[in-house]
């Protein structure tokens, strides 16, 4: 029985990567693209000026951009795991680990996950659980990693539509609490591709997490690949269900309810999104979809390059907005367009404002 429930779980894995890959590559359209930022003809400093490092509850970084959760469990994600952490060694981006719990329940899964510490050795880098687990099994999974932060992902459109997913959700708040009151390192909630609503991140600042991730749609589409995965009973109206992070952006710019570090992901395809986010206040940037795909297609040395592009585009950029670092980009005006201005006005936030921010 055990063993079924391991096989089934490694197979689990196995099978979000696979459906992951193949989903990115039909994505055509964004959000993001509903979003401009305006061109800067006379910028007043050059392109080595730009400085886009960064510090949030303790966590520093040369750029502000990380790997997102995916993977870990299985052999194959072990070897997965290892490539993502060399890339993110070579360039200096931080790390998250997909969620943990295989190796809580089989400790010899652990080294498919702890890779990531021995290839990225100075790293900063996220372990990663739901929010079922105890505090003392959360302070594991960080041990496993010797992790910087933890991410609890909270996922309740993918449980529901995953046939063996969970049905139970009313402990989760509480178990969030507990958690950050006895783990040792700071805490981040994230979505896994929904978004996060302003209503749910006044819920996880009142229990002092530390940073939230609004992990949007607009990428990879859990609903989508939990219902690929389903044999029977296809649930596909569920398909596209949530906030982009364009959208879940946009609804925490004003008033500002939130009033607590946020990261963004979610659909996030090149630099240009990338500097979108950080000019909506993200303290930093995650990606995992696409880097997935990326590094299926090319070899670690390829998808090192692919990423030194990214982050010397993002610093272009900022040149092209004339902002040097992450607090100059918060203050470029940032205009909204079509459904996603509809959705800002519907939501009571002031969009002209944050199109005529002053730099
Ligand atoms: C193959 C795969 C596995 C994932 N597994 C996890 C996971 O275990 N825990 C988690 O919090 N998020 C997981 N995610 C979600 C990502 O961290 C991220 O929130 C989501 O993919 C949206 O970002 P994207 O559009 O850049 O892919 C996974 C994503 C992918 C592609």
């Amino acid at each position: 029985m055990k063993m079924d429930a391991n096989i089934e779980r490694q197979r689990r894995k196995d099978e979000h990567v696979y459906f992951a890959v193949a989903q990115h590559q039909t994505k055509t359209t964004s959000q993001f693209d509903e979003l401009e930022l305006i061109n800067d003809a006379v910028p007043m400093l050059n392109l080595a000026d730009v400085d886009l490092s960064g510090e949030v509850a303790g966590l520093e970084f040369e750029i502000p951009l990380y790997i997102n959760a995916m993977t870990g469990g299985s052999p194959h994600t072990e070897k997965l795991n290892g490539q993502l952490a060399e890339v993110a060694a070579a360039t200096g981006l931080m790390m998250a680990v997909g969620s943990m719990h295989a190796a809580i329940r089989e400790p010899e899964l652990a080294s498919t996950y702890s890779i990531v510490r021995e290839k990225h050795p100075n790293g900063v880098l996220f372990a990663n659980i739901s929010a079922d687990l105890t505090p003392e099994q959360a302070q594991k999974a960080v041990d496993i990693l010797q992790a910087d932060a933890l991410q609890i992902h909270v996922n309740v459109a993918q449980e529901l539509v995953m046939k063996e997913g969970s049905r139970e959700f009313d402990h989760w708040l509480d178990n969030i609490a507990a958690i950050k009151e006895q783990v040792d390192v700071p805490i981040i909630v994230k979505e896994v591709g929904f978004g996060l609503a302003r209503k749910t991140i006044m819920r996880l600042r009142d229990i002092n997490v530390d940073i939230i991730d609004l992990a949007g749609k607009g990428g990879t589409d859990f609903a989508r690949i939990e219902n690929a995965r389903r044999r029977d009973g296809k649930w596909d109206y569920f398909n596209d269900w949530g906030q982009t992070t364009a959208q879940s952006l946009i609804a925490i710019q004003s008033p500002n309810y939130v009033n607590m570090p946020y990261f963004a992901s979610g659909g996030v395809r090149h630099p240009l999104d990338a500097i979108k986010c950080l000019a909506l206040g993200a303290e930093a940037v995650g990606i995992a979809g696409v880097i997935l795909a990326y590094l299926k297609e090319h070899d670690v040395e390829e998808t090192i390059e692919w990423v030194e592009t990214w982050k010397e585009q993002m610093k272009m950029i900022a040149v092209m907005v004339n902002a040097k670092n992450l607090s100059k980009l918060r203050k470029v005006p940032v205009i909204t367009y079509g459904r996603l201005k509809e959705w800002g006005e519907l939501r009571g936030v002031k969009l002209e404002q944050l199109a005529q921010r002053l730099m």
